[in-house]
């Protein structure tokens, strides 16, 4: 062995490939998507012009856009098979389990779901993407024991979303909403879940394999979790007034503000900045205040105590609230970010085929070196 071993607990600032896919600078509070600023999307972009430009690496044409929203369109319904197996869960399962096994059993309705071609990876792409949304609605009206709603090829992804989900096709702000949530989860360079596919496609596994790893890697607290626990901080605070008492609480018993502190933003989340306007603008609209305003004071307190720490809003501080206004149950908080996450995880994914090595890291072994093996009836106890 050459040299003295580091290790990179946590991977902390450790480069595993070249991309041209998502550029953060977590200092000045910065996020681009393939060169284009996340303010500039969000303002004027669609999700799915988004996912085109994430996994095709431009902004499309006109036609290409037209040819994009049709493959999605065609493949947002599920197959009657994927469907049986959906009515056959628990209606108690966690809905993070249903979208992990259900885009894993996607693969048995695709006859060729292993391809080494670039285009055939971005079909399995838009394929997972398409269904994704269909696949959560449809768990959350049956476990609701109420019957799936189909597709309606006149709405986009984000409105389809909603309209499966309640059966009422959103007014245009709301399905505006939506749409700009979806394209500020739809990307953020190598993080855990974004990783664990990597990890999964430098062994040439198929997309469907892939993205089920980012989804069970996305599910923990500490990641695409955050969101839901930062909503029932805000529901369990109650009240503006409670505010600073929990938060004082909480950093003296050591525990975390859900929706605060990030590996790479030392500042503002940049995507904190649009979904808190959002926020606002939404809960103004339907008159539902109260949420927002404790979210706003625990934000408030929350800052004053971390001050000269580099702990600031991330993104789950409000997206959970714009979530709950717009009528999505909390538990699928974060299926609603896998699947916006679905476009750069496929991006990612085929991207990093293109110049593939096999991740294999290694582990450093301090446990006891050789002993004698000792057989059963030997051994003490
Ligand atoms: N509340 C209070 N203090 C915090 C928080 C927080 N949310 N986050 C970090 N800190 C403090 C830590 O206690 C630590 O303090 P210390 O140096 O005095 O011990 C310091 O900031 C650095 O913390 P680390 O854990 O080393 O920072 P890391 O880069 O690993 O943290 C993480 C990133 C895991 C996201 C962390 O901030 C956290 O647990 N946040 C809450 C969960 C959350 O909101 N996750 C969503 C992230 S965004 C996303 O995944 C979409």
């Amino acid at each position: 062995m050459k040299g003295p071993v580091v290790i990179h607990k946590g991977l902390d600032n450790v480069y595993v490939k070249e991309s041209t896919i998502c550029f953060i600078d977590g200092e000045a509070s910065k996020l681009f998507y393939r060169g284009y600023s996340i303010e500039d999307l969000a303002a004027q972009s669609t999700f799915e012009e988004t996912a085109f430009l994430l996994i095709r690496g431009h902004l499309p044409t006109k036609q290409e856009l037209v040819d994009f929203n049709r493959r999605i369109l065609l493949n947002r319904p599920l197959e009657p098979g994927l469907m049986q197996l959906i009515r056959s869960f628990p209606l108690t399962s966690d809905p993070m389990d249903v979208l992990r096994t259900a885009v894993s059993a996607l693969a048995l309705y695709d006859p060729a779901p292993i391809t080494d071609k670039i285009d055939g990876r971005v079909d399995k792409a838009i394929r997972i993407l398409s269904k994704a949304p269909t696949i959560i609605a449809a768990f959350d009206r049956l476990r609701n024991r109420k019957e799936p709603i189909p597709p309606r090829s006149d709405l986009s992804l984000a409105a389809d979303f909603l309209q499966m989900l309640t059966g009422e096709a959103p007014d245009r702000y709301d399905a505006h909403v939506m749409d700009v949530a979806m394209i500020l989860h739809a990307e953020h360079e190598m993080n855990a879940s974004t990783f664990s596919c990597t990890v999964t496609a430098s062994t040439q596994a198929d997309m469907y394999s892939i993205i089920t790893s980012g989804i069970g890697t996305l599910r923990g607290p500490l990641h695409g979790g955050a969101n839901e626990a930062a909503l029932r901080t805000v529901m369990e605070v109650g009240d503006p007034s409670n505010a600073e008492d929990y938060v004082t609480r909480a950093l003296s018993e050591g525990r975390r503000i859900m929706g605060f502190g990030h590996r790479i933003y030392k500042t503002w989340d940049p995507r904190y900045v649009i979904l808190k306007k959002l926020g606002a603008e939404l809960a103004s609209q339907k008159g539902e205040t109260k949420l927002f305003e404790t979210a706003v004071a625990i934000e408030q307190s929350a800052l004053k105590h971390l001050a000269g720490s580099s702990v600031f809003p991330n993104v789950d501080s409000y997206s959970g609230i714009v979530f709950h206004t717009l009528g999505i149950p909390v538990d699928l908080f974060t299926p609603v970010f896998a699947m916006s996450r679905i476009a750069g995880w496929t991006a990612h994914s085929i991207e990093y085929l293109e110049s593939n090595r096999l991740i294999r890291p290694k582990a450093l072994y301090v446990g006891p070196p050789s002993l004698p093996y000792t057989p059963i009836g030997a051994r003490a106890g």
